[in-house]
């Protein structure tokens, strides 16, 4: 430690800077007052240990100097005096020291006081330096505080303010020691002004109430007459027992927040409306696409149909002219072959008679060569073969016109141009002809099994339930890739007529089977399919309140089953 000694008594003097520095303190020392001062003034000196009475100035008169100078550090001060009465000590520490000493001096009693004194100093400058570092971290805070744009005051519980900001200040246009002290809120009965409105002064006693801080929106009209808007919160600040000794209000002007929320409100409602319209077009858009799709496949259908069965009535018609007069023609022909059959027979007969009575004088030689040369013939062509086999041709061919008609009927049954009505109709009879149309598209791929039901009569629209017919089939026979089967079914079921007509072709993968029935839906190459059939088979099919399902495996085939109600 610096130590600065203040003596005018040289024995006592030297025996204080002997003992001290054997202590290891430096000491510094002096035979009067104001050589003390003067040393005091030139070092850093820790601790002065001074006699009371000395000449010139004496300890008290120095120790109240040291006090009067405002230090950095703290500096110790011991009065060394043989006084000892208890004024004289009141004395010695209201001028400033710290502790004395009575003379003549115990050197352990002093090293024992420097050592405490010298503990005192340590605390001093420790309790500086926490000083400090607080002075610092209050002078930042302040910094922060008045740079905040929230507005912010302090008050007590008597809600006079202790402390505020700048920008409150600001508001108020007061300065700092013109509102400290004051009331923060106007008196009830007018009679001092206040700095903070009525609404925050009942914010501050919700908060006196309840102990909890407490918030507030304060809407309100500037001079101008533009609407604005204040936040206030106001938080109390309580003591280690819990009570309430002060409150702070923070109040923030929030209008520009609120008119950016307000916009941004604005613009996601008017984004979601936007977004809502779309959804609305695009859904419209989607259902006239379909609309359309549907339309455009059933015009196709419709025109496909129209031309099929068009041609199909005019082939009809076609064959059924030559068809009926080679049919009459033939029975006409098979009339006049039994004629000539007769004919032949009486021929033979006379033939036979003239040679079985040959009389050398009935006969001429020339008549002889005739017959012989009629034998001739009948042994060459084979008259009796002729006479069994042309009438055997002449049925194949009344069966042959015959088969020709039939498959002109079942034409005329598959496609009656122009007629959309609804008609009694025999379901098996449909998909039979039906059959006999694709016939020769199946016959080399399909083996064809059917199981018919009995079956009620339905009214339906005949030609184009076969339609769907016809389009499962070609399907079918377009599944199967070297030979398979197809079976047909139907039965009556519960008011119902159902149809189920099965392939052992490639099957339908899991992910096509919801799209099948789409118009334009297709895995066929181009040129072999639209991907209309099944749209137009379900579209039918829905027109007769009915249903249409399928069922598929990859490898082992598909069954489709129809359901149509009979009324
Ligand atoms: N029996 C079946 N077996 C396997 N796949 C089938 C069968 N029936 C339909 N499909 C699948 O459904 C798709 C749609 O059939 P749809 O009959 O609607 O059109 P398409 O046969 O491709 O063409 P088209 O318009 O000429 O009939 C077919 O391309 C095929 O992938
Ligand atoms: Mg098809």
């Amino acid at each position: 430690m610096e130590i600065l000694i203040a003596e005018d008594n040289v024995v006592s003097r030297n025996l204080l800077q002997k003992v001290l520095t054997k202590q290891g303190h430096r000491v510094l020392a002096a035979e009067n007052g104001i050589k003390a001062w003067e040393l005091f003034q030139q070092n850093d000196i820790e601790m002065v240990i001074t006699d009371w009475i000395m000449p010139g100035m004496d300890g008290l008169a120095l120790c109240k100097k040291i006090r009067s100078l405002a230090n950095e550090s703290y500096t110790y001060v011991i009065i060394l005096t043989a006084k000892d009465q208890k004024e004289d000590l009141v004395e010695v520490f209201n001028a400033g020291a710290d502790d004395y000493i009575a003379k003549p001096f115990d050197p352990h009693e002093l090293n024992a006081r420097v050592k405490t004194g010298a503990r005192i100093v340590e605390l001093e400058i420790q309790h500086k330096d926490i000083a400090n570092i607080l002075i610092e971290s209050r002078n930042k805070l302040k910094i922060v505080f008045d740079s905040l744009e929230e507005e912010i005051v302090a008050i007590d519980d008597k809600f006079r303010i202790v402390s505020a900001n700048n920008a409150f200040l600001r508001n108020t246009g007061a300065t700092f020691q013109e509102i400290i002290g004051k009331p923060c809120f106007q008196d009830e009965n007018g009679s001092s002004t206040g700095f903070c409105d009525k609404k925050v002064n009942f914010l501050a006693k919700r908060v006196i109430e309840s102990g909890t801080p407490q918030h507030s929106l304060d809407t309100y009209s500037d001079k101008h007459g533009e609407k604005r808007y204040k936040r206030m919160n106001c938080l109390p600040v309580k003591d280690e027992a819990g009570k309430i000794f002060q409150l702070v209000i923070v109040l923030k002007d929030i209008t520009d927040d609120k008119i950016r929320e307000e916009k941004i409100k604005a613009l996601n409602k008017r984004m979601q409306e936007t977004s809502d319209e779309i959804k609305v077009k695009n859904e419209k858009l989607e259902y006239t696409l379909k609309q359309l799709k549907d339309t455009q496949a059933q015009i196709l259908q419709a025109e496909k149909m129209a031309s099929v069965g068009q041609l199909a009535a005019g082939v009809a018609h076609e064959i059924n002219n030559p068809t009926g007069f080679i049919s009459s023609n033939l029975k006409t022909l098979a009339d006049y072959l039994n004629d000539i059959n007769r004919l032949i027979k009486q021929y033979r007969m006379l033939i036979t008679e003239l040679k079985d009575n040959n009389a050398e004088d009935k006969i001429t030689s020339s008549i002889e060569k005739l017959l012989d040369q009629i034998s001739g013939i009948e042994k060459e062509i084979d008259l009796d073969f002729i006479m069994d086999d042309v009438m055997d041709l002449i049925n194949d061919c009344r069966e042959g016109t015959k088969r020709i008609k039939k498959i002109v009927l079942d034409l005329k049954d598959f496609a009656h141009p122009g007629e959309d009505k609804l008609q009694a109709t025999d379901i098996n009879k449909g998909i039979e002809s039906t059959l006999n149309v694709v016939w020769n598209e199946l016959k080399y791929k399909a083996t064809v099994t059917k199981d018919y039901g009995k079956l009620p009569i339905v009214k339906c629209y005949s030609q184009q339930l076969n339609q769907v017919f016809m389009n499962i089939f070609v399907n079918a026979v377009q599944a199967i890739e070297k030979r398979g089967e197809i079976r047909i079914s139907t039965r009556a079921d519960n008011g119902s007529v159902e149809v189920r007509i099965s392939d052992t072709g490639v099957g339908i993968p899991k992910e096509n089977i919801s799209k099948i029935f789409d118009p334009f839906f297709t895995t066929k190459e181009v040129g072999k399919g639209t991907g209309l059939g099944m749209n137009i088979a379900h579209n039918i099919i829905k027109k007769h309140n009915g249903t249409i399902n399928v069922e598929s495996e990859v490898g082992k085939g598909t069954t489709f089953r129809i359901r149509i109600p009979v009324n």
